[in-house]
């Protein structure tokens, strides 16, 4: 009897069979060619060539070997890992190869392609009408002026001699942000403008506003919840009617040009006596009320248009804001500002100035 001969007798060490490294090292180099870029490659090598990777493995299993058979298992196992390693550096160098290219490819800028053609945008006309207003004015001397457009109730409406029962207080056509005992109002017109001024300053006064206003109305091609209104007011001795028929006509031939005058028809406002609403001369067949032989369209034959209130400032509105009405007097205005830029572009429908499209403001150019 004799045991096993170690020095000679074979030892099944399965890892190192011939069949199963040359079955790993084909897995392997299938599995390298199979690897379609960098990221899959380097999964691969971990799998395949990798400190577990079954050809390390086999590597390690050598040392159990009787000696003569090592010798034959290590080239076995050598070679096979020499195979992959170097299958693995060529594929590596391809799919490197391949992502530069594509990189070059997908990241490739193209130098002819017109680089002025991204739209620049403009400002709103109705800023730049707002400041050209402004303009025509600060060009007679007189300031601009600025107020909240969350306005006090009482600033909006009563200092302006607009008691509780007036029909502008009404939920109809005021945003209330809190019908409390300090309600405040989304301002209905500028004219608390006019108090907020008189009350901060002295006269002589002579200022516009421009600005956002807020009334409850439906949203139609003449009418919107916010629109704008330029408000004027003067403050000095002497002041009549006459200096504000004067003012709003130069005003007119302003925006419209010469030979655009207005009217004024008799009105009410609580904060101004008299009152009169402004009438402009039709810019389109300038007072003569035809075109091309039919009625005017854009008067509707009337041979003026609706643009504004003005008035004498009522002397309660004075006093309310501690101006000497005695000594005092003064003229203000409010003219839509949405309106005059209507009429000056031919704009046939309010709701074009405020849906925010690129290609109503870009139509007017860049005016700063
Ligand atoms: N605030 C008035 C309105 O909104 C216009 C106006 C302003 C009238 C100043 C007279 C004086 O209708």
């Amino acid at each position: 009897m004799s045991g096993p001969n170690t020095e000679y007798d074979p030892v099944q060490v399965t890892p190192l069979d011939e069949e199963h490294v040359a079955a790993v090292r084909d897995e392997a180099l299938a599995a390298i060619a199979g690897a379609t870029d960098l990221a899959a490659l380097k999964q691969v090598r971990t799998d395949h060539a990798g400190d577990r990777s079954p050809l390390a493995l086999a590597n390690r299993e050598i040392g159990a070997l009787p000696p003569q058979a090592r010798k034959d298992a290590g080239r076995r196992v050598g070679q096979a890992r020499g195979a992959v390693n170097q299958a693995f550096a060529k594929r590596q160098a391809e799919l490197e190869v391949e992502a530069e290219e594509r990189m070059l490819v997908e990241e490739t800028v193209d130098v002819t392609l017109p680089w002025d053609r991204t739209p620049r945008g403009s400002r709103h006309p109705i800023t730049t009408l707002s400041e050209r207003i402004a303009d025509v004015f600060v060009a007679m001397g007189w300031e601009v002026a600025e107020g909240p457009v969350i306005e006090a109730e009482r600033l909006n409406f009563d200092d302006l001699n607009i008691g509780p029962d007036h029909p502008a207080r009404t939920m109809q056509d005021t945003f209330w942000t809190d019908p409390g005992d300090d309600a405040m109002v989304l301002r209905t017109h500028t004219s608390p403008v006019q108090a907020r001024t008189m009350l901060t300053r002295t006269p002589p006064i002579y200022v516009v506003c421009p600005g956002r206003v807020f009334r409850t109305d439906e949203y139609d091609a003449t009418h919107s919840p916010v629109f704008h209104q330029v408000e004027g007011l003067a403050i000095d001795e002497g002041i009549s009617m006459a200096h504000l028929k004067g003012t709003l006509d130069h005003f007119a031939t302003a925006m419209f040009g010469e030979g655009i005058t207005t009217r004024f028809r008799p009105s009410y406002f609580p904060f101004t006596e008299p009152s009169a609403e402004v009438d402009l001369v039709c810019f389109v067949c300038r007072g003569s009320r035809v075109v091309d032989g039919a009625e005017c369209r854009t008067c509707r034959g009337e041979g003026w248009i609706e643009w504004g209130g003005c008035g004498v400032v009522n002397p309660r509105v004075l006093r309310a804001c501690g101006v000497d009405s005695e000594r005092y007097s003064g003229f203000a205005f409010g003219m839509g500002i949405d309106r005059t830029l209507m009429f000056r572009h031919a704009i046939a429908d309010l709701r074009d100035l405020f849906e925010g499209d690129v290609r109503f403001t870009t139509a007017f150019g860049s005016e700063l």
